[in-house]
């Protein structure tokens, strides 16, 4: 069995528009609504959980009505994203059950970064997503020295979905809350660090698989959703290109 736990408990004080960013609508949807219907739809996922920010889950109630067949429960998130993890874990049963962990506001993950993590887990118990960066990474320290410069080849940038067999993350974990200076921002790093010898696979992300976080992030969104129905009319109808505006322009030379 394989379970989706859409992560949606945070606020979205980066961006900053007074309400939690995955309610923001892009693309005449909410940033979730969007997130949803690729998990929802897609073959080898059973069943969905969204862990939604306490404060507006009557919003998304309103939101969903009904519209997801493997949503079964939207449930409050905790305080930070790891607590909110936790509360999920603790949601589901079975130690060998699929879980993919996923960012609300990651609205652009596709079928194959889906399959990918799924079909990993029959070999790996921990999966994470990640991309190439073309950034050069630097490590500085509290004066602003550069203190290392790791060789970029080496270096991926982390997305979600991160994946796990249940058993493995939930012990994962345990083992956590017994260490006071327990420190995380995702759910492989947890697994990284305190069961280290657990391998952690890591299937291809894509540029588009972005996480909103900044104000700009928004626009960035919005326009990846218009390149994406330009190009999904262009495979009906060559002759013809949506713009950018949503109109229909002709194309020159086009049969
Ligand atoms: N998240 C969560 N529970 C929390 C905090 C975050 O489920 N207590 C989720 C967010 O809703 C988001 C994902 O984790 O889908 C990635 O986190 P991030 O981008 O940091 O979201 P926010 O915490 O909402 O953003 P900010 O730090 O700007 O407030």
């Amino acid at each position: 069995r394989t379970v989706a736990v859409v992560l949606a408990g945070g606020i979205g004080v980066r961006v900053g528009l007074g309400i939690p960013k995955q309610l923001i609508k892009i693309a005449g949807k909410a940033i979730v609504e969007h997130t949803l219907e690729t998990l929802d739809a897609h073959p080898l996922i059973d069943e969905v959980i969204i862990m939604m920010n306490a404060g507006s889950l009557s919003e998304l109630d309103h939101l969903l009505s009904g519209r997801f067949r493997k949503l079964t429960r939207v449930l409050p998130g905790g305080e930070t994203r790891n607590d909110t993890t936790q509360l999920a874990i603790a949601a589901i049963e079975g130690d060998d059950t699929k879980v993919l962990f996923h960012d609300a506001v990651r609205p652009f993950i596709d079928d194959r970064i889906i399959r990918d993590c799924v079909d990993a887990l029959d070999t790996y118990d921990a999966v994470d997503t990640a991309i190439p960066s073309a950034d050069t990474i630097i490590q500085v320290d509290d004066a602003r020295h550069i203190t290392g410069i790791p060789d970029r080849s080496t270096l991926r940038r982390g997305q979600t979905p991160q994946a796990f067999r249940l058993g493995t993350i939930r012990r994962a974990y345990e083992i956590a809350a017994g260490d006071l200076s327990f420190r995380a921002t995702d759910d492989c790093g947890v697994v990284f660090q305190y069961l280290p010898e657990t391998p952690i696979y890591v299937v291809d992300g894509t540029p588009e698989n972005m996480k909103v976080t900044e104000p700009i992030d928004v626009h960035i969104a919005d326009k990846i959703f218009q390149l994406q129905s330009a190009s999904l009319a262009l495979d009906t109808r060559t002759d013809q290109l949506p713009d950018f505006a949503g109109r229909t322009v002709v194309v020159f030379g086009g049969s």
